[in-house]
């Protein structure tokens, strides 16, 4: 997606739509269909390999708390939920009493923005400030801010008063700070937790950790982002890294690959050239791992709990300047998986305090009503899996199906024939087939954008309008480069995932994944640059189709002089002045000739047709 601004706005503007009340038979129906797994899920294919220190790590779940529940692959590959991770961690950390070994669990922020569970709060709640009571519960042993806990003063606030207290000085923004009145009633800029932590394991190894995030401009006012590269020249970097511990745990929220790791990496290495650096990141939202040294490994698992990251290092077997010898794995986030790894049954696998986390979060579900049910969609809808435009396109359904009917109604201009113009980074996540809740809607389609529009413009030239604009990003490059830089530094990240996927797609080519199609389901088939592979089960790679900048209606069945209106979402008003002064000469178009089409807004676009088409 090319606009800031409709991330921007999407997330400023969240939260006008949520109903309170609350219905029951939906929420029943809810709570015993999440259960167990629908459907048969692949094992891992090897057991995972421990070390004498040993993390599991959790990056960028967005309240993705009730795992994904949807049946189309490869949702259920992620279908399990933060009650079965914890029953997980648990059995996990009684491995690794038996083993007599280190393991911690970590965590790389993010946990705003995402579902239902973080934003479907009733009028005058915070976001994520319900579901991150949940994270509260397990036994984290470090976390760090993610740049979606900034865009918003409020949640940033949200987590300095409630959520950091509870981590009990392991919540770590060693480069972010909030501005909050001190005792004396003075604005004072703080860190939103702790700059970095010192503690011993149980094994006795001593630990220093950070909690960085990645160069980010995107944050509210009244909080601040330092950059890396001024935070390793700090005197209180230089203090914190002084005194040498065992481990070095670096968290943060930035990537393992293109971002300024090493930056950090180096700062330390200069003070410590052989001291083990085990570093976990994050935002990019893909599977990745590097190794900056022989002593150091990186690892980012992922996004949305579909992948729980595994890391284990041999510290005592690496005397002297030896390579350490470290594993790492991507766990598909499922009941078999966890099960396959803790040797238990379905009868053995919950611990009553994984139940009570998975309950809690279904009566969450029930309080922000989330299976509201909108219409059943009758097959999948996807942002990438199926070509634009196409019947299995959800920015197909929402701009030529979705889109021209919410904004049809109570409409004056309904009559009169019209093209729609929005970005194809108007929806976040794909639909699945079977019920559209709320909660689904709030996943896919979250932006509370409106729709303008331009009357009067002959249906010729309105033609024209959407190739113009995707032939203006395309032939533009290097204001292109600048504008996902731009972005990048604002948090969009949906270029590097769709990268990778696109990656993924190439490299399993359409004659392989036919003869592979065998018994295996859909999935990440990962490549990253650590020895070994990485994923811990087998997978068909997903197919990826890209998609252009900007998506379009069908043009309506009308002579070229026909005179309709040309309606677009609100952020892209300037460029789209722009392309249509340049298309013709007759009128030079301004905001003076732009209205407002229609006061329902972009997010509740796919409930309104749903209610109407899908029942
Ligand atoms: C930022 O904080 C200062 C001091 O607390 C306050 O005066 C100001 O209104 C805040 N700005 C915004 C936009 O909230
Ligand atoms: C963050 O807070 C600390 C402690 O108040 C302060 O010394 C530092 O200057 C602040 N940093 C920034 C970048 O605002
Ligand atoms: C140690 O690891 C580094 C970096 O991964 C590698 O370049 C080097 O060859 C390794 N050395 C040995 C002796 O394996
Ligand atoms: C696990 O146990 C539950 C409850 O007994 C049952 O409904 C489910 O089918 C079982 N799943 C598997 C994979 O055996
Ligand atoms: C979508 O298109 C495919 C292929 O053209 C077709 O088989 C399918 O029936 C269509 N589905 C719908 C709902 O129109
Ligand atoms: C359309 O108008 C009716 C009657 O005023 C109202 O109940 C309904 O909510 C409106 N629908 C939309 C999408 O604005
Ligand atoms: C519509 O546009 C045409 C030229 O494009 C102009 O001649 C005509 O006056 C316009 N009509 C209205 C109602 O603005
Ligand atoms: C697929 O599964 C069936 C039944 O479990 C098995 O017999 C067959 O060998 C498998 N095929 C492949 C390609 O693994
Ligand atoms: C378009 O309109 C013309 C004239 O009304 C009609 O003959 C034709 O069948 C229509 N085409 C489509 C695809 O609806
Ligand atoms: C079009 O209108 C804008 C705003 O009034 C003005 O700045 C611009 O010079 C005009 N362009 C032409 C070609 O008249
Ligand atoms: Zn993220
Ligand atoms: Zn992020």
């Amino acid at each position: 997606m090319i606009f800031p601004v409709a991330i921007l706005l999407g997330l400023t503007l969240r939260g006008a739509a949520c109903a309170g009340d609350v219905h029951d038979a939906h929420a029943h129906e809810h709570l015993s269909k999440r259960e167990y797994p629908q459907v048969p899920i692949t094992p891992p294919y090897r057991p995972l390999v421990w070390g004498d220190f040993n993390v599991i790590h959790t990056t960028d779940t967005h309240g993705w708390l009730l795992g994904h529940q949807k049946v189309s692959f490869p949702e259920p590959d992620y279908s399990g939920d933060l009650g079965d991770f914890a029953s997980f961690v648990t059995h996990m950390k009684n491995i690794a009493i038996e083993k007599d070994v280190d393991l911690l669990l970590v965590d790389s922020g993010d946990l705003h923005d995402g579902t239902g569970l973080s934003d479907g709060y009733p009028p005058g709640g915070v976001d994520a400030h319900e579901s991150n009571k949940f994270l509260e519960r397990l036994p984290y042993d470090v976390m760090a801010i993610g740049n979606h806990e900034l865009y918003i003063y409020a949640n940033t606030y949200d987590m300095y008063t409630n959520f950091v207290p509870h981590l009990d000085g392991r919540y770590l923004s060693s480069n972010v700070n909030i501005t909050v009145f001190n005792s004396d009633g003075e604005p004072e800029s703080v860190p939103v937790g702790n700059r970095y932590t010192k503690f011993t394991t149980r094994k006795g190894r001593r630990i220093t950790s950070l909690g960085v995030l990645y160069d980010f401009t995107g944050n509210d006012v009244n909080t601040t982002v330092q950059t890396v590269a001024d935070m390793v020249k700090e005197q209180w970097f230089a203090e914190a890294i002084a005194e040498e511990p065992d481990v070095f745990l670096l968290i943060g929220h930035m990537p393992v690959s293109y971002d300024n790791w090493p930056t950090v990496f180096d700062a330390v290495r200069a003070v410590h050239p052989l001291t083990p650096i085990l570093i976990f990141g994050g935002h990019s939202h893909i599977r990745d791992c590097q190794q900056y040294d022989g002593r150091s490994m990186a690892l980012e698992s992922g996004r949305y709990m579909e992948t729980i990251g595994w890391m284990s290092a041999d510290l005592e077997a690496a005397n002297g300047d030896a390579n350490i010898s470290f594993t790492r794995r991507y766990l598909d986030q499922n009941r078999v998986t966890y099960e396959y790894h803790t040797e238990m049954s379905n009868q053995t696998f919950d611990t009553a305090y994984g139940r009570s986390i998975t309950d809690g979060l279904q009566e969450l579900a029930v309080s922000f009503d989330l299976s509201y049910l909108y219409g059943t969609a009758p097959q999948d809808y996807t942002i990438n899996q199926n070509p634009y435009p196409s019947n299995g396109s959800l920015l197909s359904l929402f701009i030529a199906d979705a889109i021209p009917y919410a904004l049809s109604i109570n409409n004056t201009r309904d009559s009169i024939p019209s093209i729609f113009i929005t970005n194809s980074g108007s929806q976040r996540f794909n639909i699945f087939k079977g019920p559209f809740t709320k909660n689904d809607q709030l996943t896919a389609s979250p932006f509370t954008d409106s729709f303008l529009y331009i009357p009067n413009i002959t249906f010729s030239i309105a033609n024209q309008v959407l190739p113009a604009l995707n032939n203006a990003g395309a032939s533009e490059r290097r204001r292109r480069d600048e504008i996902e830089k731009e972005l990048w530094n604002r948090g969009v990240v949906d270029t590097r995932y769709r990268a990778w996927l696109e990656e993924m797609d190439r490299r399993a080519g359409m004659g392989r994944r036919e003869a592979m199609a065998g018994n295996l389901t859909l999935g990440y088939v990962t490549a990253d640059s650590c020895p070994g592979a990485g994923d811990d089960t087998l997978h068909l790679a997903l197919p990826y189709y890209s998609v252009p900048d900007f998506i379009g209606s069908n043009p309506p069945n009308v002579t070229n002089d026909t005179p309709i209106d040309l309606v677009f979402v609100d952020f892209i008003e300037a460029q789209l002045l722009g392309i249509l002064n340049g298309l013709q000469n007759a009128v030079n178009y301004t905001t003076a000739d732009v209205l407002l089409y229609s006061p329902t807004l972009a997010n509740v676009a796919l409930g309104l047709y749903a209610q109407a088409e899908w029942n």
